[in-house]
């Protein structure tokens, strides 16, 4: 089954084809980055805009790489939820067009559930049940993947996500928008115990975390140090945000393993690309005598590959929508089931 996939949530507009959820025939994507850099983040008015610049020639992209003709596609699936409201209704809306005019199936994706699928492109014999842990720009969560289509949220942050973090201390640093990849090249090989940071502690479930005072602390931390005069140790201060970050992943991690017995963890999202997230995550299973999967570089951030894989799972469910299908944001998912 051949599906054409549509990605278009933050700012990155991307469009893939995805043949029975494990093959990626061809993967495109049209990055925003350069321009939402001047602003120091994303601006949402700007991202729709260049969505809908880009989404249609992107498409013909993808086909071409493929090298499939139109008639070729069997469905077209499209991340619905959560994102940048009018970024999202771009690929929403170009979708129901796609479908509509192929006569094939819409298949609405949620954009967690597309990072959690990245990794049935990177290990092909992967299947639920496993743990995942979540964490993107946007989002931080530990999901009990029970199913293809049957996930639950067992904890998660309680404020920012790792990203957020990362992102705006790389920012306070002079790193320039979206300064997390930047962040960790500089921490590589620095010793991190110069600084102490804060290690939060959230009341109620074990599993939930926070990553607000964090961020806070190691902002103050620099901004203290440069009304005093003093130098900032760059790749000291980030390998010191690096472990903490890490370390916090890590413990809740594990303590989901134990809680749920699951013998496999998989690591999804933007943040998964992180070099010492990664290290640990490889340390802590092997430790814990657990599988560990974790995406290719490429599928660690947004794309649209990762959408077609798990649409092509939506849609073995029964998970297809009509033509009232909207775009629809989401505040905070953590206790509900995803
Ligand atoms: O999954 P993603 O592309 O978008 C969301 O769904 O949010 O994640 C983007 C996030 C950004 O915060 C970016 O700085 C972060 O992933 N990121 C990293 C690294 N590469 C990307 N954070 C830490 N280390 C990295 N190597
Ligand atoms: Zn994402």
């Amino acid at each position: 089954m051949n599906i054409l996939a549509i990605e278009s949530s933050c700012d990155e507009t991307a469009v893939a084809v995805v043949r029975d959820g494990r093959t990626v025939l061809s993967d495109c994507i049209s990055s925003q980055v350069d321009i939402h850099k001047i602003y120091g983040g994303v601006v949402p008015e700007i991202a729709s805009r260049k969505h809908i610049e880009a989404i249609y020639p992107l498409a013909d992209q993808a086909l071409a790489q493929a090298g499939l003709s139109r008639a070729k596609l069997d469905a077209v699936a499209v991340t619905y939820a959560p994102g940048l409201i009018g970024a999202v209704l771009v690929g929403v809306n170009f979708a129901k067009a796609a479908a509509f005019a192929l006569g094939k199936p819409l298949i609405p994706v949620h954009h967690i559930r597309g990072h959690i699928a990245a990794n049935y492109i990177t290990h092909p014999e992967l299947e639920p049940p496993f743990l995942c842990l979540v964490v993107s720009g946007g989002h931080t969560m530990l999901v009990d993947v029970a199913d293809y289509t049957k996930m639950t949220i067992l904890g998660g942050t309680r404020d920012d996500a790792a990203g957020e973090c990362f992102d705006k201390i790389a920012r306070v640093l002079g790193m320039p928008y979206p300064g997390g990849a930047a962040l960790d090249r500089m921490s590589r090989g620095a010793d991190g115990s110069r600084y102490r940071l804060p290690q939060a502690k959230v009341d109620g479930n074990p599993l939930d975390l926070s990553f607000s005072g964090l961020k806070t602390a190691a902002i103050n931390l620099i901004h203290n140090a440069r009304q005093k005069g003093e130098e900032i140790d760059l790749p000291a201060i980030c390998a010191a945000v690096s472990e903490a970050v890490s370390s916090a992943l890590v413990s809740r991690t594990e303590l989901a393993l134990i809680q749920t017995g699951r013998r496999t963890l998989a690591v999804a999202g933007g943040v998964a690309a992180n070099s010492r997230i990664r290290a640990e995550m490889t340390a802590l299973a092997k430790r814990l005598g657990v599988r560990l999967c974790l995406p290719e570089l490429r599928y660690c951030g947004d794309n649209a590959a990762m959408i077609g894989a798990q649409g092509y799972y939506e849609y073995l469910a029964g998970n297809t929508a009509d033509m009232t299908l909207n775009a629809y944001a989401t505040k905070s998912l953590v206790g509900e089931t995803l």
